[in-house]
Order: C-alpha cells, then sequence, then structure tokens
C-alpha cells in the first residue's frame, strides 16, 4: 500500500488542530492500515479496525512481554515502569479490580456537591467579564476534582498543569523525539509525588482507600504506584482536555449551553466525547501474524489507531461530523473499549455533568471571543487558550 504524504504530521497543521474531520476521512478513505515509516507504526483510522483492536486483547497486547523475544520492537520490561496501563488480562484482573472499586468510592453527592461549589465560584467571580477558560476555569476546576479523588492536599496549578502538560507532549515523542527527555523527567516528577503519598497516605480518597485494602489483591506496590501516577495524570489532563475541547464545541453550536438537553442528559456527554475524541491516539502490538483490514500485518509490529477518525466513521455512525447531542446508539471508542477501556469514565462522565450542568444554569448565553487557540499535539488533543466571555 502507498504510503501518502504524512497525514499525522497533517493532523498538526492549525486547520486540523481544530478541525480534523478532513484529515480522518483522507485517512480512513485512501490509506485504512498503513505503514508509517516515520514512527515505524501501522496506522488503523477505521472505526471497525480500531474496535477490532481494542477488544481483541488475546491478539493484540498492551503488555510488551507477551512479545518478547519475537517482535522488532521488543524490550524487557523492568517491573519499576510497570502499571495498569502496560499490563494485559488476566495479570491485570487484581489491579483493575482494586482500582475501579476505589474510585467507585470516591464519586459521591459530596464530591459531586464540592465539585458543584467550585464551578459556582469560579463562575461567580467571573460575571460580566472575559477571560481565559483554561487557565481559570478548567485547569482548576479539573485539579481539584482528582485532588479530592485521590485524597490528597491542593497543588499549585500553574506548577502541575506545566509538569502534566510535559508528560503529555512526550507522548508524541515518535513524531518530535525531542518532547522524550523533558516528558521523562517530567513523569518522574509525578512519580516522586505519588511515592510521597504512598509513604505517608492520607486518610480518606483514593489513596486512603488503597492504604486500607491493598492487601486484599496482594498486588506490587511498585505496579500501584505507578498505576496512581496514571489517574493522576489522566484525571487531570484527559479531563482537561474533554471539558476545553465540549466547551468549545458547544459553543460553535447554535444555541450554545442553552442548546445542551437538561445540562446533564448522559447521550449529549457521550456525543461530545465522540465529537470531539480527546484522547485520539492509542496502540497495541500484535502476537501473531494477523490480517487488519485487508493488510497483512507482522507480529511485534507496532499498531496506532486514530480513535478520533474511527469516530468519525461514516460506516459506523450516520453524519459523523455533525454534533448531535440527541445522538442515541453512539459505541464511539473516545473511551476506549475491552480491557484497557477508561477506568476513569465514570469519573470523567460525572464530572461533565456536573460542570457542564451549573454552567448552563449559571451562564446559559456564555460565548466564545474569538477562536481558541488549539494545542499542537497529536496524541491528546487539547487547548491552550480560549477566551470566553460571560455575561
Ligand atoms: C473525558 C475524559 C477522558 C477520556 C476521553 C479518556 C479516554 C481514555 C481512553 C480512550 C482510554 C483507553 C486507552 C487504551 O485503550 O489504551 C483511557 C484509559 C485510561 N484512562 Fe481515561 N479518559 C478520560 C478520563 C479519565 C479520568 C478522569 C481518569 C482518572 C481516573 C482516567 C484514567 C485512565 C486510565 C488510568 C487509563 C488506562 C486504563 C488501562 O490501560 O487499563 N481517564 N482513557
Amino acid at each position: 500500500m502507498a504510503v501518502v504524504d504524512d497525514p499525522l504530521e497533517r493532523l498538526l497543521t492549525p486547520a486540523a488542530l481544530e478541525d480534523p474531520s478532513a484529515v480522518y476521512a483522507d485517512l480512513r478513505d485512501n490509506s485504512p492500515v498503513y505503514w508509517h515509516q516515520g514512527i515505524d507504526s501501522w496506522i488503523v483510522s477505521r472505526f471497525d479496525d480500531c474496535a477490532l483492536v481494542m477488544k481483541d486483547d488475546a491478539r493484540f497486547a498492551c503488555d510488551e512481554r507477551r512479545f518478547e523475544g519475537t517482535a522488532s520492537q521488543s524490550v524487557g520490561i523492568p517491573v519499576e515502569l510497570l502499571s495498569l496501563q502496560s499490563l494485559d488480562p488476566p495479570e491485570s484482573g487484581p489491579l483493575r479490580s482494586l482500582l475501579a472499586r476505589g474510585l467507585r468510592a470516591q464519586i459521591t453527592r459530596e464530591f459531586e456537591r464540592n465539585l458543584a461549589a467550585r464551578v459556582e465560584r469560579v463562575v461567580s467571580r467571573r460575571a460580566g467579564r472575559e477571560f481565559d477558560f483554561v487557565a481559570e476555569f478548567t485547569v482548576p476546576i479539573v485539579l481539584g476534582s482528582i485532588e479530592e479523588i485521590l485524597g490528597v492536599e491542593p497543588m499549585e496549578p500553574s506548577w502541575f498543569s506545566g509538569i502534566a502538560d510535559a508528560v503529555t507532549a512526550a507522548m508524541d515523542s515518535p513524531l518530535r523525539p525531542e518532547l522524550h527527555e523533558p516528558g521523562v523527567a517530567a513523569r518522574g516528577v509525578l512519580s516522586e509525588m505519588v511515592e510521597g503519598w504512598f509513604s505517608q497516605p492520607p486518610s480518606g480518597g483514593l489513596l486512603g482507600y488503597l492504604a486500607k485494602n491493598r492487601d486484599s489483591e496482594k498486588v506490587d506496590r511498585r505496579i500501584l504506584v505507578n498505576s496512581v501516577r496514571a489517574i493522576l495524570h489522566a484525571g487531570y489532563e484527559s479531563m482537561n482536555s474533554a471539558v476545553n475541547l465540549a466547551m468549545a464545541a458547544l459553543l460553535d453550536a447554535p444555541g450554545g449551553l442553552a442548546a445542551l438537553p437538561d445540562g446533564r442528559s448522559d447521550p449529549a456527554l457521550q456525543e461530545l466525547v465522540r465529537f470531539t475524541s480527546p484522547v485520539r491516539i492509542e496502540g497495541r502490538v500484535p502476537l501473531a501474524d494477523t490480517v487488519l483490514g485487508g493488510q497483512r500485518i507482522t507480529a511485534g509490529s507496532f499498531v496506532t489507531m486514530i480513535i478520533g477518525a474511527a469516530n468519525r466513521d461514516p460506516a459506523r455512525f450516520e453524519r459523523p461530523d455533525e454534533l448531535d447531542l440527541a445522538r442515541t446508539g453512539n459505541p464511539h471508542l473516545g473511551l476506549g473499549r475491552g480491557p484497557h477501556a477508561c477506568i476513569g469514565t465514570q469519573l470523567a462522565l460525572t464530572q461533565m455533568r456536573v460542570v457542564f450542568a451549573t454552567l448552563a444554569r449559571l451562564r446559559p448565553t456564555a460565548a466564545l471571543v474569538g477562536r481558541p487557540d488549539y494545542r499542537c499535539t497529536a496524541t491528546i488533543r487539547g487547548i491552550d487558550r480560549m477566551v470566553v466571555a460571560f455575561d
């Protein structure tokens, strides 16, 4: 199959950062499964192929140790680097179940009330003003949520967002090798912080829960620390992107925030995740030679899924490039699928419901001032700055 001029690079042009639909369509139509020489990986963009790779963990692995010795890219992974994200079933089972129970226990009425109160406070201070929604609203709101979920003391928002953004940027290092080292350093800062929390765990939150319940599942402490670091990072960064991208999509749509059905319907939130696809690239490794989308791919070669393109696939979604807040039967892949599906799904949807219901109630006429400044990243989409006017 011919390699087109680099569509991954084209995702990073200003027009595609704001509206990637044309690049997604080009990928799906012309190169649905192709070998990308630059990043040494297959690129997969149609819904059915991406859904299959996510679901079929017998054929497609996250855990690189499963194909060690047979694969071109295989490396021994020391236990220090293992986490929920790199373990597959059945090994991941006890860890996933412990973390899922711990997270579920934190999503309480009190958590929702506290979040709504924080949103109300930020909104009331900005009445009649134009302000940067990203720095003044989303960053403190989302950081406050993950701090409460973990049970830790407040951190300085601009310091933390700098560290978290460097880890996110490094996910693009196959395309931008210079981002790798700063990302490793930033991840080290997060690891050290989480390690400190494990040494002196708070009484409440997920950390308090794990201190009390960890032994029941006999999970390796280092793997647990890395998994909590992943929860801290994704809980902040994926959520930050999701809230900003959803806000931009809503303010661009006819009716703005007032058009949100009741401000809290689950189909509307699912549609916002599908349409914006904040986490748009994920990877797996085939354990045996296999055929994907008619293309023969070899064991151990990397497979990169463009979730954003899959979520706009007309073979699966009617009018895929339209934000339809009443859309039902919406099997999008924006929160993953299968054994590595987002463990924060319930937390993410709860936060989006509370945030947008509160914003729609208090500021239904909120409007964009100018265009958002979209973040120049491929793996996780995002917005760096977005001026919003409140009445
Ligand atoms: C709307 C916001 C969010 C989006 C769009 C999102 C998206 C995703 C996606 C697509 C995956 C699947 C990755 C894969 O298949 O390899 C994933 C996994 C994950 N997410 Fe989220 N996420 C969000 C919020 C959160 C939150 C709030 C947390 C905090 C608990 C979180 C923690 C994680 C973790 C730890 C994983 C790895 C799971 C595993 O590999 O088994 N995410 N997320």
